[in-house]
């Protein structure tokens, strides 16, 4: 029986694009997907590929291909379809044998994965995959987790297939069960925000100063040259430059501003409330999410409202208008970015000692630095931050970000002030902003509130100039 060097369990978009990346990098994949006719419509397109695959119309037959320790990797739908073919191919797979999980699983499902999979001698890893369909096909961040053993068996495998940046590969091994799972998460939950921002900055230059859709795409082809260079900005400025060809019109402005989800930004903002650590960027780009798919509802209340409404747009087309505009609002994505980072890496950091992962952030921000989603030059600058202990308590107070947000939170006041003044929503913007202003400010608005609590609930609270614990009655002649 011909010998393949692994399994790949699923042909859906990501499947079939790793598979063809394992075998452009000299490995034989036994391919199987539940739909046969998938699996052979993928081998009959496979072209040079296709003497690197093989068919298999069942998990017998895919498993009779693999030497031990037989390498599995599941690329199925997260959830319920993951157990199922887990209890189908587990029975077929013997101890020492090593079976990937490379869908967006939530973390939670993975631990619990590892620890019955771990009963039965099998080597269970979460595997993060991020880079969408070109990140699979040519090379995506690898985040593992999971049997240390299981991915001293498989590592060769995932790091050539992995992104590169210059000749590091971004592929590494994060800790054990759910830590490659849990850092895709927050890769997503990060995403959602840098995502959330770019799109409120497009928003301001469109309806917030009248720029044309092909005036935002320049300032962002420009920021891409500079410190904010990266993937997302790059799409960005290309999605502004593409034309409608049925309509002739920006092809931007006939989408429905309705957004999707699959879920893994509203695990990235549960996860960071359960650990208590504050994410208000992540929070605020899902709920902006949430608020946007009630597109009947925001109709039926602009109709309420168009009195109240938007300020007109302040049309800007005096160039050095226009130019001072679009250096603002790179500086404000910039700080933006910063503070958001801030918050994914601080849920990573309290994360990492919660589970016990030790998860390595310098290394996080370096296999991010390509083939992720969130692929940027700024990266390189998280990693160096991280790189020698001890670690900042947060990005915002490591030295090369305080500089930055020195320079530019300015930038980023401006433009949150122009837009909340004419009515246009930035709530990730507003948040980063706020989380700066919060972070760094010596007395917060809490005194209040532990006054609050102590006047309704006696909860009690700490003073300022000794220690203990107080309670005062506020309310000393109250009868309630
Ligand atoms: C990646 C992407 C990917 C994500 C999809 C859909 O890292 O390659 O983040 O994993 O799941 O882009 O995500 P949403 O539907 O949640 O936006």
């Amino acid at each position: 029986m011909a010998a393949a060097h692994i399994g790949l369990i699923g042909l859906g978009v990501m499947g079939r694009n790793l598979a063809l990346n394992l075998v452009d990098n000299g490995y034989t994949v036994a391919v199987y997907n539940r739909t046969r006719e998938t699996t052979d419509a993928f081998l009959a397109e496979a072209g040079d590929q296709r003497d690197g695959l093989i068919g298999c119309a069942t998990l017998d037959e895919l498993v009779s291909h693999l030497r031990p320790p037989r390498p599995v990797l599941l690329m199925v739908k997260a959830g319920d379809a993951v157990d199922q073919q887990i209890e189908a191919l587990a029975p077929l797979l013997e101890a020492g044998d090593v079976l990937m999980d490379g869908g967006n699983a939530n973390f939670r499902d993975t631990r619990r994965r590892a620890a019955v999979l771990r009963e039965q001698g099998l080597e269970f890893l979460g595997v993060g995959v991020s880079g969408g369909e070109l990140g699979a096909r040519h090379g995506p961040s690898i985040m593992v987790g999971g049997s240390s053993d299981g991915f001293a068996a498989v590592s060769a495998m995932l790091q050539a297939v992995a992104a590169k940046a210059e000749e590091d590969r971004c592929c590494a091994y994060l800790g054990t069960d759910g830590a490659g799972h849990f850092v895709k998460t927050l890769h997503n939950g990060i995403e959602y925000a840098d995502m959330q921002m770019i799109a409120e900055a497009y928003h301001i230059l469109r309806h917030g100063h009248a720029m044309a859709p092909a005036e935002c795409g320049a300032a962002f082809r420009r920021w891409n040259e500079g410190p904010l260079s990266s993937y997302l900005i790059e799409i960005t400025a290309d999605i502004l430059e593409t034309i409608d060809p049925d309509t002739g019109d920006a092809l931007v402005e006939k989408i429905l501003d309705r957004a999707g989800e699959k879920g893994t930004g509203r695990w990235a903002t549960a996860e960071a409330l359960d650990l208590g650590v504050p994410a208000p960027t992540i929070a605020e780009a899902v709920a902006a999410r949430a608020v946007s798919s009630v597109k009947e509802e925001r109709l039926a209340a602009a109709k309420l409202y168009a009195e109240i409404g938007v300020t007109a747009p302040t049309p800007i087309d005096e160039p050095r208008a226009v130019e001072a505009v679009v250096r603002s609002m790179a500086g404000a994505l910039l700080a933006g970015k910063i503070a958001a980072y801030a918050q994914g890496f601080a849920v990573l950091s309290a994360a990492s000692r919660q589970w016990g992962w030790d998860l390595p952030l310098d290394r996080i921000a370096q296999i991010w630095r390509a083939g992720c989603i969130i692929r940027s030059r700024f990266l390189d600058d998280i990693a160096a931050a991280y790189a020698t202990p001890p670690a900042p308590a947060n990005l915002l107070v490591a030295p090369h970000f305080v500089a930055i947000m020195g320079r530019h939170q300015i930038d980023l006041r401006q433009i949150v002030s122009f837009a909340i003044g004419i009515g246009l929503p930035v709530p990730a913007m507003a948040s980063a902003l706020a989380y700066f202003d919060s972070y760094r400010r010596d007395r917060l608005w809490a005194d209040m509130i532990q006054a609050q609590r102590d006047y309704f609930g006696a909860h009690t609270f700490e003073r300022t100039d000794r220690p203990g614990s107080f309670h005062f009655e506020w309310a000393a002649g109250d009868e309630a």
